[in-house]
Formats: C-alpha cells, sequence, structure tokens
C-alpha cells in the first residue's frame, strides 16, 4: 500500500473575539481564521497495525501512542494507520499543530464529520481556507476576498494550557465582529484587521510575560497580534523581504525562539 502525503499548515486566528459562554463553560467565539505556507507534514498508510512515528524539530513531548490527536482521529474513523508526523510546528502553541495534524488524519480517511468530536479547532483545520469560526468553534464559513499576507510567525518556547488562558479572561461578553466587507489588497485588509482584537491576549500575558516580548520583537510590523490561546504571535509586513528580515533579526536576538516567515493562504 502507498502512503499518501499530507499538509498540516498552521492555524492563525487573525482576530479573536470571545463574546460569551456556554452553560457548560465553552466559550463562544467569533474568529477569522487563515492558514499559513509552513506546517507540520504527515505520511500515511492504511497498517494491520496502528503505529506513529514523530520526526521532526518539535518532536520532543509528542507522545507516539492513543494521547495524541492523530492517533484518536484514527480511533474514532475506526482505521489502523502506519503514521510518520514530522512536526515543523511548536505545539500547544496557538498555530494549530495537533488540531491540524487530527484534521489531516480525517481528511485522509474521508471522516471530516467527527472533526469536532476530537477538538475544537479540529474542524476549521479540515480546510486550509480562510474561514470565519463561530460558536465554539465548529459553525464554519469560507470568507471571501481575503488576501495573502506576509507574516512573520514567533514562538517563544513557552506553553500556555489553553483551559488556564481562558479562566483567566477579564471579560467573557466582547462583541463579535459585525459584516466581513471582502478586501481588495492586503493593506486595507490590515487595517480592517486593526480594529479587531484577540481578546485571550491581555490572559495569556497575564500568565506568560514572555508573549509581552514576542509582541514588542514584533512592534516594527504593521500589526502584531497573539493567534489561538498563544503563546505565538504573528507579524504582518509589507512585503516578503520586509517579513524575511524581521524574522533573521528576531532569530539572531532570541536563538531559543522560533520566528519564521511565510505567507497565509488567500480566498
Ligand atoms: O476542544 P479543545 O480540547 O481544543 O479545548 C480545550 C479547552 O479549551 C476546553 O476544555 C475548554 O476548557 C477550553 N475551550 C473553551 N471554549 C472553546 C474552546 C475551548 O472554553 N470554544
Amino acid at each position: 500500500m502507498s502512503a499518501t502525503t499530507e499538509f498540516a499548515p498552521a492555524k492563525i486566528n487573525l482576530t479573536l473575539h470571545v463574546t460569551g459562554r456556554r452553560d457548560d463553560g465553552y466559550h463562544l467565539l467569533d474568529s477569522l481564521v487563515v492558514f499559513a505556507r509552513v506546517g507540520d507534514s504527515l505520511t500515511i498508510a492504511d497498517a494491520p497495525e496502528m503505529a506513529l512515528s514523530v520526526t521532526g524539530r518539535f518532536r520532543d513531548g509528542v507522545p507516539e501512542d492513543a494521547r495524541n490527536l492523530v492517533w484518536k482521529a484514527a480511533e474514532a474513523a475506526g482505521r489502523r494507520l502506519a503514521i510518520t508526523l514530522d512536526k515543523t510546528l511548536p505545539h500547544g502553541a496557538g498555530i494549530g499543530g495537533g488540531s491540524a495534524d487530527a484534521a489531516a488524519v480525517l481528511r485522509y480517511c474521508g471522516a471530516g464529520a467527527l472533526a469536532a468530536g476530537i477538538g475544537a479547532d479540529v474542524p476549521v483545520c479540515l480546510s486550509n481556507m480562510p474561514q470565519r469560526m463561530q460558536d465554539i468553534g465548529a459553525t464554519l464559513t469560507p470568507a471571501a476576498k481575503v488576501p495573502a499576507l506576509n507574516i512573520v510567525l514567533v514562538h517563544p518556547g513557552v506553553h500556555v494550557p489553553t483551559p488556564q488562558v481562558f479562566a483567566a479572561l477579564i471579560s467573557r461578553e466582547n462583541p463579535d465582529m459585525g459584516v466581513f466587507p471582502g478586501w481588495d489588497d492586503a493593506q486595507a485588509f490590515t487595517e480592517w484587521l486593526r480594529q479587531g482584537r484577540n481578546d485571550m491576549q491581555e490572559a495569556a500575558i497575564s500568565i506568560a510575560p514572555h508573549i509581552g516580548a514576542v509582541l514588542d520583537a514584533l512592534g516594527d510590523a504593521d500589526l502584531a497580534r497573539m493567534s489561538g490561546s498563544g503563546s505565538a504571535c504573528f507579524g504582518i509586513y509589507p512585503g516578503p523581504e520586509a517579513a524575511a528580515a524581521a524574522a533573521r533579526r528576531i532569530q539572531a536576538a532570541h536563538p531559543d525562539w522560533w520566528a519564521v516567515a511565510t505567507q497565509t493562504i488567500a480566498a
């Protein structure tokens, strides 16, 4: 049986508004999600037994057994797979990681309908296209006329558990994002994004002050903001050269951080 390669791109919450809270404690969100041209990659084949091996820069601490979301995804789909997971993305960073990996396995299995049961961020990761994510994560609307952005992704190597950030939120009932106008160019899009927020950013910084240092390091960007529940942040730059230069500068100043220049996928 020949193996298939699946790409699991970094997920970026360009905006993330927390608009309310359900009785079961889950938070209602309104988020504009896009994907980047960097990500994990998975080699997947049908096999007699489940087998997972993790390679790559961020393999440390990633379980190679049923604790891994890719294993859970395969099991939920009733499949036995041999998976090699190349971890290019830092995990627990607010950029998808494990959710994107699990979504890649569900895509391979043709079992996308199971995504919400694996994790709140898995449904949005089934497609690599810009989407508006609402409710607790599973209500998705394709976002049209979204230009590509030149960005730098930075992660300081600090892991902030998502439930802890939700628990530290000061305000849980903020305005939603209103109507999406659609944007003709990256500049107009960035202008619009500036009016948005990540409502989890302040709470995450109170837990992990390193996030403030990351945002400072991205201080020359047109816009710098945290993704998801952190601690990775993105900076938007006017072009690919400016983004590459910023990534080099940040990496040189902070050798233990992860800093990459990339582009987001347009719609
Ligand atoms: O579903 P997932 O495992 O990704 O969520 C991790 C945790 O984040 C949940 O257990 C919950 O505490 C919190 N969460 C939330 N509201 C969401 C998504 C996640 O409160 N919309």
